[in-house]
């Protein structure tokens, strides 16, 4: 039998993760099957363990559980414990066990496949759920001038910027006046086709600024917005693949490369 992974999520069927960890393995010359469980809202848990009884070994947990694996780990990294999330589980070294590898997948995204370097920058995470959640504390730790959490709800981004210090949260109408070098839309605002309530991006993106929409696959009106007002952007498909790198290589202790999955992505 092959070494047997998943992702989990619900809803699932769009998801690239399958590809992503098949190309992977192919180019790494590991055998293994990455499958895809949509797991009933209210049975987590039940599914993860139906999992492992049919021998599966790891996997990669999506929307909307990240927060619910957590729980159900045993132990956890110290970045899934700063995130209160877990994207990754492991589940053949003894009791679960989980990792959250999204904020170290845009980290890496943002370094070195767009080039753009976070210490010393003005960052601002529009949604403090668990999109937001999972990155923060990874832009946290790459020392940036200022982050601040903005969201519509602004008590729950006061909460989540508590956390990690001198990190800032508040509504969309307190950022009035202030600029960024970098915006990520964390917000699921985009799903929706709706776009947070944003002072005009002429003032809140810098000169040079990148805006960033964690989404994957689709152009979300902010994306389409900031480039309205000229300045470079991005979508989530480089922080996909290198998430799904990091998980692959907890795993398999191998760590594949990147660009061409990507490139191979992007063509779609
Ligand atoms: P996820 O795990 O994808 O982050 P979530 O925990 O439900 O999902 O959080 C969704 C985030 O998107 C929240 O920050 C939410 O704002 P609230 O906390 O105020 O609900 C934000 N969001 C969703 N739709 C939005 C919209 N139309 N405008 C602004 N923010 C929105």
């Amino acid at each position: 039998m092959h070494d047997r992974y998943a992702v989990i999520g619900n809803p699932v069927a769009h998801s690239k993760s399958p590809w992503i960890h098949a190309e992977f393995a192919r180019a790494c010359g590991q055998d293994l099957q990455y499958l895809s469980i949509e797991a009933p809202v209210d049975a987590f848990g039940a599914t993860v363990e139906a999992f492992r009884a049919a021998g599966g070994i790891g996997a990669n947990v999506t929307l909307p559980f990240k927060q619910e694996a957590f729980r159900y780990c045993a132990a956890a990294s110290q970045r899934a414990r700063a995130a209160q999330a877990v994207n990754t589980l492991v589940l053949d070294r003894g009791a679960p066990w989980g990792d959250n590898t999204d904020g170290v997948g845009l980290v890496r995204d943002l370094e070195n496949n767009l080039g753009f370097a976070l210490p010393g920058r003005r960052v601002l995470v529009m949604g403090a759920g668990g999109a937001a959640q999972g990155v923060v504390p990874s832009l946290h730790a790459q020392d940036p001038e200022r982050l601040v959490v903005a969201n519509r709800t602004p008590d729950k981004a006061r909460t989540l910027a508590a956390r990690f210090e001198g990190t800032i949260g508040c509504s969309y109408a307190e950022l009035t006046g202030a600029a960024f070098d970098l915006v990520i839309n964390a917000t699921s605002a985009g799903l929706a086709g709706e776009l947070p309530p944003l002072p005009p991006l002429q003032t809140l993106l810098a000169p040079g600024a990148l805006a960033y929409d964690m989404v994957y696959g689709r152009d979300t009106p902010f994306l389409a917005l900031a480039r309205g007002a000229g300045v470079r952007t991005s979508d989530g498909a480089g922080m996909l693949v290198e998430q799904a790198a990091e998980s692959f290589s907890i795993w398999r202790g191998v760590r594949p490369d990147t660009q061409a999955v990507l490139a191979a992505l992007r063509r779609g």
